[in-house]
Parts: C-alpha cells; structure tokens; sequence
C-alpha cells in the first residue's frame, strides 16, 4: 500500500536520497540510461552490461517506439532489439515496456520469440498499437523524405495518440498474456527494495521538445520524459546517466555541427549503419557543447562514453581504468572538466563486459 508508513527497504531509501553523502556507487535501485546525442550512443550494450550486473528486477523499456534500434551481444551471438528491452542479457529479470511506448506486435512477437523472452515480458495495457497503415504513412511524403524518419510507423502512430484514435495493447488479442501494469510493476518493485533499469531509446537532440526540430522524434525521449513512459515520478529517480558516444552520429536529416566527410569518418573508422534502416550514419568530432546541454536537459548524475576503443585505438576489450591508453585517458578527464560530471562507464567493445565501470570511485 502506497500510504504506509516506511519500513525497511523503503525506509532505507527514504535515508539514502536524504543523505548528501551517498556517493555515485549507489547505482540502484533506479537507473535510468539516456542518450545524449542523436541516439545510437551505445545505450544498448551500457544496459546489457549494466542489467547483468546490478541484477535489476526490472528492465523497462522508454521511449518512442520500434523506431529505436539497439545492438547487443549476448553470449557471442549478435542481436539487434527494437522492442524488447535490452535487459533481456539477464535471463533472471523481469522486460517491461511502459506506456509512453508505441508497440508494433509484429516486431514484438517475433523478437520475443526469437529472445526466448515472452515468459518474463510485460507490455502495458495503455502502449499504443502500430499497425501497416501506420507502416505505410511513415514510408512515403514528409517524414520520409524531408525528415528521413526511420519508416516504423512511429510517427503517424502518435499523431494519431493526440488525437486520441489510436489503439492499445489492452484491446490487441496477439498480445495476450503479455499485457499488464508497467507503472505498477516498477514502482512496487521499488517499494520492496529490488533494483529497476530503466533503458532510454533515441538521444537528447532527437526529442520533440529539446532536439533539433523539425528533424526529431515523434516523442519528448529525455529523462524525464522516458521516465514519465514507464510511470517513474520524478523523485523516485536515483541516478540518471547520460550515454555519449566517443563521436558523434547522426541518422537521418536535421543540422550535425562539425560534420566530417563521408571519406574522412571512414578514414577514422566511424563509418556506421543504422540498426533500423541500414542508412549510413553521418558523424562528427566529440561536441563538449551539445553534451553540455544534454547534460542540464536531463539532469545527469553520471556520464558514460561509449566506443572508446573505436575512437583511440589500443583500447579494444580494457575492463580497467589502467588498461585504457594516455590518450583516451586524457580525453575522458576533459570530458569530465567540460560537462562537471564523472564519467563512471566507458564501452572499449561491442560485448556487455567491455566495459571500465569507475562508478565505485566516488
Ligand atoms: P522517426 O522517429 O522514425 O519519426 O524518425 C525521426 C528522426 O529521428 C529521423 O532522423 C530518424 O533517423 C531519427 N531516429 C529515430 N529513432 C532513432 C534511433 O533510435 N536512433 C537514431 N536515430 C533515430
Ligand atoms: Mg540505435
């Protein structure tokens, strides 16, 4: 019951949150993940390292929609998820998507499948439903050609969400015994102690509200925002953190400063596709300025830079602070004077234990 008096595990958070001396170790019980580029940071594979190990209860997913694409590596194999959450690395906890998330349950079910993951995944009964109308108009006229959208029918699926028209996963019978109370689920698992992940899709500068519009999401996608897709208040948030990549990448159209030519990011080895459309992503330098404001949009308590070992070479696989080079070192600490953040993760590869993990440092 919501009312009660705090007792135990709750009353120990209640502590925690009062306590000016509760240093960034305190990584649970809830950890929100955000991009803070353009999306495509690396969030997927931070959530997959971090959902193996700080044993979350609950993994659950924010964000726009099936528009969102997240590359894991999961026991050698290579995946690419774009509905179930990223968390599904740890087979012990509990996938949820809330309801500010658009569900498309062709892709659902099939990755769900495909994941072995449908037993342990909750859709909540408000997420609005996607259909092949929704497919075909975001294929075709503005959004696909002025704005490159990525095609998923997420846009047109929220218009028709403001609208008030657009169908939910209640009422959607492929989907079954999957359906339930994400709200609930997280915030009772909060209320009994247990950990909570909340993954972020898309970054800061793709957000209706804070990005570069008109070549945004259909979405507000920072954290308050995907907190407010799961059903998270705001001051049940314990740490937000922030994922940069070592560049920056673009998918799509809208304004990329200091972008680098097609033959000069190859060069540097930043040439990437997209997870989604298979577009080629445009790149450019590390910007301390947009990560700057993406820190103060989303109200970062930690940062973590991703592809280190792509940007510096001689870091590919480092697991300690020590095994990173002078160079990526050195960049780092600017990165932390620049943004007045700690940096606690930095991705050296594709695999969730490639990961320098200084979030005990504080
Ligand atoms: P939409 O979200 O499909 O409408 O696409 C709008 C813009 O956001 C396009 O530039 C897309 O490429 C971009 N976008 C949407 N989702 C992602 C994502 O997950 N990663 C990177 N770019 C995205
Ligand atoms: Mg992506």
């Amino acid at each position: 019951m919501y009312c009660a008096p705090g007792r135990g595990a709750r009353a120990g958070r209640l502590l925690g949150l009062n306590n000016p001396a509760r240093g960034l170790a305190a990584a649970l019980p809830s950890t929100v993940v955000v991009g803070g580029f353009y999306g495509d940071e690396g969030k997927g594979k931070l959530v997959s390292y971090l959902a193996l190990h700080d044993s979350p209860r609950l993994v659950a997913r924010g964000g726009a929609g099936p528009n969102a694409g997240h590359t894991i590596v999961d026991g050698g194999q290579t995946r690419k998820v774009r509905m179930v959450p990223c968390g599904f690395v740890n087979r012990e906890a509990r996938l949820a998507i809330g309801p500010g998330v658009l569900v498309d349950p062709v892709v659902l079910l099939r990755e769900a499948r495909e994941l072995g993951a449908s037993a342990r995944l909750v859709v909540d009964r408000r997420c609005g439903v996607i259909t092949q109308a929704h497919r075909e108009a975001d294929s075709r006229g503005d959004l696909a050609g002025r704005i490159g959208s990525t095609g998923s029918g997420t846009g047109p699926a929220n218009a028709e969400r403001a609208m008030r028209t657009l169908g939910l996963a209640g009422d959607e019978a492929s989907l079954g015994g999957m359906v339930g109370d994400v709200p609930l689920e997280v915030n009772e698992a909060l209320d009994e102690g247990a950990g909570v992940l909340v993954e972020g899709t898309q970054g800061t500068f793709l957000s209706l509200w804070h990005g570069t519009y008109p070549y945004v999401t259909s979405k507000d996608v920072t954290a308050a925002g995907i907190c407010a897709d799961v059903g998270l208040g705001p001051r049940r948030v314990d740490e937000v953190i922030v994922a940069f990549k070592a560049y920056v990448t673009r998918v799509g159209a809208g304004p990329l400063g200091g972008e680098l030519g097609a033959g000069e990011a190859e060069a540097r080895g930043w040439a990437e596709f997209g997870a989604v459309t298979g577009r080629p992503r445009r790149a450019a330098e590390f910007d301390c300025e947009l990560a700057r404001r993406a820190v103060m949009l989303n109200g970062a308590t930690q940062v973590a830079i991703t592809k280190l070992d792509v940007a510096f070479g001689g870091c590919a696989g480092a697991r300690s602070w020590a095994g990173l080079t002078r160079e990526a070192r050195a960049f780092v600490e600017g990165v932390e004077a620049s943004l007045g953040v700690s940096v606690t993760l930095m991705g050296t590869g594709p695999g969730p234990e490639d990961v320098v993990d200084r979030r005990a440092r504080a």
